[in-house]
């Protein structure tokens, strides 16, 4: 990034991802020149800590970007439909971590270590999405494998976090789980069903096909990000008690004979992927393992005997960091290093 400093802008800095890329920004050294916390008004006046020092939250409004170089976004898709485009008018190149962008044809929808030649594409509305969580690790991992491979069909099924509905939902299973365990009553405020103790086969709104908008997803950004509009995928997304760490149970065809083995080594050595595999000894990715870091984890990696070529895979990775926070980073350093 040679000596470049950048003006930084967070917006939603006080909710669970945005305070993940204040951390993100710290530990991976990007070179911040200044930065600028937003938030809604209701956090104006917070104090907020960044490399040690105590900085204010602003309420984010239209103004908020002039002389700023990269704004970090994640403060829900009516906050970045609305003020993405006023960062970018204002010349302030946007990574957004909410839905509101992805799907749109003049807007990248990037995984660094998957496609990072579509940053160039920030310069026609100086917007970059951030994917959906379970997608980033999803295409983390499958991206090699369509590489060598070419993969036919996609099935996955994911167990994920409740820190993926932010703040909120963390504090509703911690009190629910405390509600039941003392023979109180549960308040449901954030679900619309008890979370603790429960899976809920329902994350975001239901849509017409009897999808949910984080199934279709899953479907739609996996195509964007493997830049192939043609494969199959069928997705279910489920809530489940965690508070940390979405896990996905992963199936795939294959038009390239494909066997377990050869898989295996080929996650020995992919950047961003740590293999976990070694069933003898109980160790295949876990949620409590992978919340705290940045790597995705594959395990569980077996022949899929119903048909000719097939895998069945576990992966594992944190959705505020890889899925969220940490990926939104490696966007704009690659945006900082290559292109401003
Ligand atoms: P605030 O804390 O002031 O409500 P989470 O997903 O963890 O709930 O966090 C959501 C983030 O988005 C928070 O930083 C929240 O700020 C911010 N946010 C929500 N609505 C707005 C808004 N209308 N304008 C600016 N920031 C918002």
């Amino acid at each position: 990034m040679g000596n470049k400093k950048f003006n930084i802008a967070v917006a939603g800095a006080t909710g669970a991802v945005g305070n993940q890329m204040l951390a993100c920004l710290e530990e991976r050294k990007f070179p911040v020149k200044s930065i600028k916390l937003l938030a809604s008004s209701r956090s104006a006046g917070k104090k907020l800590r960044f490399k040690g020092d105590l900085l204010t939250v602003e309420e984010l409004k239209e103004d908020s970007f002039k002389g700023m170089d990269i704004a970090l976004f994640s403060a829900g898709g009516g906050t970045s439909e609305r003020f993405a485009p006023c960062a970018a008018g204002d010349g302030c190149v946007v990574v957004d971590n909410s839905s509101a962008w992805r799907m749109n044809e003049d807007v990248p929808l990037v995984v660094p270590e998957v496609n990072p030649h579509a940053v160039a594409g920030y310069t026609k509305k100086g917007i970059i999405a951030n994917p959906n969580c379970s997608t980033i690790q999803m295409v983390a991992a499958l991206s090699p494998l369509h590489k060598e491979y070419k993969i036919k069909r996609i099935v996955v099924s994911t167990y994920q976090a409740v820190s993926g509905t932010g703040k909120k939902a963390v504090d509703e299973l911690a009190d629910q789980t405390r509600a039941v365990l003392n023979f109180m009553d549960c308040k449901n405020r954030v679900y619309p069903h008890r979370i603790a103790f429960n899976c809920l086969p329902h994350i975001d709104s239901f849509l017409d096909n009897g999808y949910t908008k984080e199934e279709m997803k899953m479907v739609n950004e996996t195509r964007k990000i493997l830049e192939d509009d043609t494969i199959p995928i069928t997705a279910t997304t489920v809530r489940v008690p965690v508070f940390y760490g979405h896990s996905e149970s992963v199936n795939i065809e294959t038009c390239k004979p494909i066997a377990a083995v050869d898989v295996k080594k080929m996650f020995e050595n992919q950047p961003g992927i740590l293999l976990v595999d070694d069933p003898d000894n109980n160790v295949y990715p876990l949620a409590i393992d992978a919340a705290g870091q940045d790597l995705t984890l594959v395990g569980r990696i077996r022949d899929d005997e119903s048909v000719e070529n097939g895998i069945n895979m576990w992966i594992v990775a944190d959705n505020i960091r890889k899925g969220a926070a940490t990926n939104a980073v490696q966007i704009a350093e690659l945006l900082a290093m290559e292109y401003l």
